[in-house]
């Protein structure tokens, strides 16, 4: 399910009125908050009470954003050591949030053990440096070790994961052994952690992915039954693909469950705890972006419309727009959708120095004119975590409203020159 433009519009046409674009601001982002309040309660609804859902801080970093995930009672997935930090700081108690990075340093595990948050150890080499860690450190940390089940990519090779070859993990098949000769040498090592990929994974990929762990994890547990232990963390990862597209039809989070359910009941321990990792689900959808029409340039056959974002937020659909997309549309300075189709196609061109900076290509939209906005869709993840600092622009205020916008928040100030000026200094 996506926000249709109609809703969207509705909602832009009140922030206009209500002066929540300013003239200085040339972009604004927007976020449906009951929207993404109906995601969080959907994740919770289709998994057991006591799941850990670690949202990907990845996805969406904003500060104002974490503090709301957490008030709606789920953890975070933190994928470097300022994230972790930034979890702490919104007061996320450290065992509701997870440390996954392939690239630790001894000082991160340290920390990381000494607040006690779960670790997700990405390699053997990984496991070593906590084992040392560890015989001079007490810790209420719970740690995993990610695998590769190498069970294939999806329809997006470098946000795949789960390939025959990936940097992430430890591959399963080549270092079965070895990896349960680490549950059995590491009393410490309780959990298993899993993740495919982001967006174009198909749900058989999934199911094949949590089928090969399930097994994993039974015949590694019969081995460690003289111990007293078992694995019992599962971390199935995120990578539950949105819709970009009307036409897209991704599975629901209820299929997906499902899926997870099947796997799962064949395993052969009753209590265990399952943590999730999802990002594009739960962002993507709820966000979108405004940004004013500077100049309609005119060419024989083609129109350019020049707008404030381009590849500075939205650099994965600029340098590899084969693979990912974004709908736009067009309303006037009011906010008002526009309507027909111009007869000349459109460039929706950023405003950065270099001339790849497109953002569509030869588009059929209605008339543009100086002053109006492009808006585009389901832009609430990896697009303002990646933002890039080419060209020095200053991020875009961000908003957030309930009800359509009946009641809005400001998630975060429009970036100052000042501030900019420090990131440089
Ligand atoms: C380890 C890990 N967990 C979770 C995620 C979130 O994935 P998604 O946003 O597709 O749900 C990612 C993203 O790539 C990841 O690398």
């Amino acid at each position: 399910m996506r926000l249709t433009k109609e809703q969207i519009a509705e909602s832009l046409i009140k922030l206009i009125d209500s002066g929540q674009i300013k003239p200085e601001d040339d972009s604004l982002i927007g976020y449906d908050l009951s929207f993404l309040e109906k995601r969080i309660m959907g994740i919770q609804n289709a998994f057991p009470k006591n799941t850990l859902h670690a949202i990907a801080i990845k996805a969406n970093p904003l500060t104002s954003i974490l503090e709301i995930l957490k008030r709606l009672g789920v953890g975070a997935e933190a994928a470097s050591f300022p994230e972790l930090n930034q979890a702490l700081n919104c007061n996320y108690e450290p065992e509701t949030i997870v440390y996954d990075s392939p690239a630790k340093t001894v000082e991160d595990i340290k920390n990381a053990l000494h607040y006690g948050v779960h670790i997700n150890a990405d390699s053997f080499a990984e496991l070593t440096r906590i084992d040392e860690i560890l015989k001079t450190t007490k810790t209420n940390s719970t740690i995993g070790l990610r695998v590769n089940p190498q069970v294939g990519v999806g329809a997006i090779e470098s946000s795949s994961t789960a390939g025959e070859y990936s940097k992430f993990g430890v591959p399963l098949t080549e270092f079965y052994e070895k990896i349960q000769e680490a549950y059995l040498a590491y009393p410490w090592l309780t959990g298993i952690h899993v993740h495919i990929g982001s967006q174009g994974c198909p749900l058989e990929l999934f199911k094949n992915a949590y089928a090969r762990i399930t097994e994993f994890i039974n015949t590694t547990n019969r081995l460690l039954k003289k111990s007293g232990r078992t694995i019992n963390i599962i971390d199935i990862g995120g990578g539950l693909p949105v819709a970009y597209r009307n036409e897209d039809s991704p599975p629901t989070i209820e299929e997906f469950s499902q899926v997870v359910n099947h796997a799962f009941e064949k395993l052969e321990i009753d209590d265990y705890r399952l943590i999730t990792e999802f990002g594009r689900y739960v962002f993507a959808n709820c966000g979108w972006v405004a940004s004013r029409v500077e100049y309609v340039k005119h060419q024989p056959g083609v129109k350019t419309a020049l707008i404030h974002v381009g590849a500075d937020m939205f650099v994965r659909r600029v340098y590899r727009p084969q693979d990912w997309h974004h709908d736009l549309f067009v309303v006037d300075k009011d906010g008002r959708l526009k309507t027909g189709i111009d007869d000349t196609p459109y460039v929706i061109a950023g405003p950065l120095c270099f001339s790849g900076d497109i953002l569509a290509n030869h588009i059929k939209l209605p008339c543009i004119e100086e002053g109006d906005f492009v808006v585009i869709r389901d832009a609430g993840a990896y697009t303002l975590s990646m933002w890039s600092r080419y060209n020095s622009r200053c991020m875009p205020k961000v908003v957030g409203y309930y009800d359509n916008a009946d009641k809005v928040i400001i998630l975060k100030e429009r970036e100052t020159a000042g501030r900019l000026n420090e990131f440089w200094s």
